[in-house]
């Protein structure tokens, strides 16, 4: 290769990794798998090493972004958070272990074996033994405040359990303790259900809804999902453990040109070494991994490393790899950190390595390629596959996303592929194995026609995917009531998937509005004894005349609206009819509309069916309630707030009944534009940020008072 030509490599593959660790850590989507981003890495560190002179400092070589966001408030470490270069390689490991026997002058090395968990790295403070502080990893030296968000974790102790033996002679003055947070599988799943049944976008894994949900500015909704954590790393300690010679890790202040070594103290004992750190922390009744490996010599380093990975699959996180660490911290201190000289995130021990293990990946045949519509009508092709044990899971099924996919890859019916699910729970097809094609795999031909219709497909404008154009197209309807009787939308009792598949297939129903007419007779006949049943889903049905306006909006399933869009409709149209008619203008002026939101509304309306379909549901009997208006000139007209922490008489609804009553929005998240922030006990991040802003601050009282 040219020096010209890596340097336009080595520039592409900065700015790709760059767009990577955007999506990584601010938006907690990632577009690619771990695996497929440690490659780019590599690639981008074997060029910087074979051109040395376009090796500029400010190189990402590490996955190190920056996980610090708006809306939380930012703390300092005491001690900075490294990060580890990650290996998929046993040469390297043993090369990691050979640097470390030159450094100590002896082959017969302690080390601590702990599996590497997928999760969010955070930091806990524990000051006299009270937990009082959870911050991000952020930038290394900075994070974000999500205290109250940590203190939702059922299993965390709010204080260290003082000693009961002599393990524990003392608790430290102030310590910091490195963790992980993770959500279980099964909670992932639970989550994810949800996100899908209200019309939320569905997260990739288990580690991006861990990341976003530690993210939430309102940690009453973190409350309700079950976060976990586990904990592993010693940051600032005073005093010092015993095996820092009094001094902590001061190598690494030193390296950052911090505060120099404040010379051997009084040194606190318990423990000296990482493996005797993880028993003083279950001793302290912390959540710890569920086995680590004391080992001595790198083949029992790869030993246990083998170990791990024929047990990781049962244990109650994801974990990718084995974090390798030189036991003794006397040890540690003496081989001290790479980078000098760099920004914290860049600095990384070099008593410790991360091996991970290649994602799970199957080959299997595909023998067919099956068509989804969905109820916008996008037809999504799946690959149906000969059933084949991945990660722990029969995998029968893999998304092959689009046309344009299937072509890229080249993927044809009977063909043998690589499938892998690298901790995300959807399998993907990633490659077709080209040498085992036999002669009768034809290439792919993406249909013309609707699969379930027969009508002709259409190009989605400016997208990827084709689409089912026929309004009355049976999967495209299926779907639409379905959307519609949904808990996002009008929430009707007793109409899941099911029964509105039964209504159909019997012909009781063939439209929305058509819920609407169903009588207890027509019901009978389909369920034996089912005249509980029948009157109940009558009922249910009945019920829902009156809905939320909003909820109907949102079930008529209008492109781009999702709920927080249909109430911005409900609350500035009030009725279906003045929505039906509102001008691009109108729409626009919407606070947070886009041209494209509105455009699709006006599209909506403009079609005819649809515009019969809102007749009919008149006509059916359905009356869509309009959000409760404030008087004219009510106190909190156009006004947002924002509420924190616990009011001393007023439940949180409460509170948001007043507040819109009285003409107000209710928000998550401070900021400039906040009007006010409503505030009772333990107040969090959000108070001190309404201070930082200068955002007037209410009591319960002060509040009161204001609504007069
Ligand atoms: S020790 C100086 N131990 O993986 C950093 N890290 O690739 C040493 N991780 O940034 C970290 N499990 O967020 C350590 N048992 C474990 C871990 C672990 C997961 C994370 C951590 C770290 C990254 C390193």
């Amino acid at each position: 290769m040219l020096p010209n030509e890596a340097q336009s490599r080595i520039a592409a593959l900065r700015s790709e990794l760059a767009r990577h660790d955007e999506r990584y850590y601010r938006e907690a989507k990632p577009e690619i798998s771990d695996f497929d981003y440690d490659g780019l890495k590599k690639e981008l560190a074997d060029l910087e090493a074979r051109f040395p002179e376009l090796a500029a400092a400010e190189s990402p070589t590490q996955r190190v972004g920056d996980d610090r966001s708006e809306g939380f408030v930012r703390v300092k470490h005491r001690l900075a958070m490294t990060t580890l270069d990650n290996t998929y390689d046993e040469t390297e490991l043993r090369e990691f272990h050979a640097r470390l026997v030159k450094a100590m002058g002896t082959e017969n090395l302690a080390y601590s074996v702990e599996p590497k968990i997928d999760g969010v790295a955070v930091s806990l403070t524990f000051e006299k033994g009270k937990l009082t502080r959870a911050v991000t990893r952020g930038d290394g030296e900075e994070g974000d405040d999500v205290t109250a968000n940590v203190r939702t974790i059922r299993d965390l102790p709010r204080a260290l359990k003082p000693a009961e033996d002599l393990i524990a002679p003392s608790l430290p003055d102030v310590i910091e303790i490195r963790g992980e947070i993770f959500l279980r599988d099964e909670e992932f799943r639970r989550i994810n259900q949800l996100q899908e049944e209200t019309g939320e976008a569905l997260y990739a894994n288990p580690r991006n809804l861990a990341a976003g949900t530690l993210k939430q500015l309102d940690s009453k909704l973190v409350a309700t999902r079950r976060l976990e954590i586990v904990l592993y790393g010693l940051g600032a300690c005073e005093p010092a453990p015993t095996g820092f010679g009094g001094r902590g890790r001061d190598d690494l202040r030193v390296v950052l040109g911090q505060s120099g070594p404040h010379g051997g103290g009084p040194s606190l004992g318990g423990f000296d070494s990482q493996s005797s750190f993880q028993a003083q922390l279950r001793a302290w009744g912390l959540p710890v991994v569920e086995k680590f490996w004391s080992v001595c010599g790198i083949d029992a380093v790869w030993a246990a490393i083998k170990e791990l990975d024929s047990m990781r699959r049962g244990f109650a996180y994801a974990t990718d790899g084995a974090v390798v660490k030189l036991d003794l911290f006397s040890q540690q201190l003496v081989v001290g950190y790479r980078g000098a000289g760099q920004a914290a995130r860049k600095l990384s021990p070099r008593w410790a390595c991360a091996y991970k293990f290649a994602p799970d990946r199957a080959e299997t045949r595909i023998n067919a390629i099956s068509l989804q519509v969905g109820r916008t009508g996008a037809v999504t092709p799946v690959a149906e596959l000969e059933p084949v044990l991945l990660a722990g899971t029969t995998v029968k099924r893999a998304t092959l996303h689009n046309a344009d996919e299937i072509a890229r890859k080249d993927v044809r019916v009977g063909d043998t592929v690589l499938v892998e699910k690298a901790g995300e729970i959807i399998p993907a097809v990633i490659e077709v194995v080209l040498v085992k094609r036999t002669l009768e795999c034809v290439p792919y031909v993406f249909p013309t026609k609707c699969p379930v219709c027969a009508t002709t497909l259409v190009r989605e404008e400016g997208g990827v995917k084709w689409m089912c154009p026929n309004p009355e197209c049976p999967e495209k309807v299926r779907r639409k009531i379905e959307h519609f009787a949904s808990k996002a939308s009008l929430d009707i009792d007793g109409l899941g998937e099911e029964v509105v598949d039964l209504l159909l297939t019997r012909g009781l129903i063939k439209t929305i509005p058509d819920i609407f007419r169903l009588k207890v007779g027509d019901l009978l006949p389909l369920k034996k004894s089912g005249e509980v049943w029948a009157t109940n889903l009558v009922n249910g049905i009945a019920a829902r005349r009156t809905a939320d306006l909003w909820r109907v909006i949102h079930g008529l399933g209008i492109p781009q609206v999702g709920a927080a869009s249909a109430k911005d409709l409900a609350r500035r149209f009030r009725s279906l009819d003045a929505l039906a008619t509102a001008s691009l203008n109108d729409l626009v002026q919407i606070e947070g509309f886009g041209e494209k939101t509105a455009e699709a509304v006006r599209t909506w309306f403009n079609q005819p069916v649809n515009r019969a379909l809102v007749e009919e549901l008149h006509s059916a009997g359905v009356v869509p309630m309009p959000p409760v208006e404030a008087a004219a000139g009510a106190v909190l007209a156009g006004k947002t707030v924002v509420l924190t922490g616990t009011l001393p008489t007023l439940s949180r609804e409460e509170a948001t009944a007043l507040i819109e009553a009285a003409g107000g929005k209710v928000s998550g998240s401070v900021s400039r534009k906040t009007h006010y922030v409503l505030a009772g006990e333990e107040a969090g991040s959000k108070l001190e940020k309404a201070k930082t802003l200068g955002v007037p601050v209410l009591d319960e009282a002060a509040f009161k008072e204001l609504l007069g």
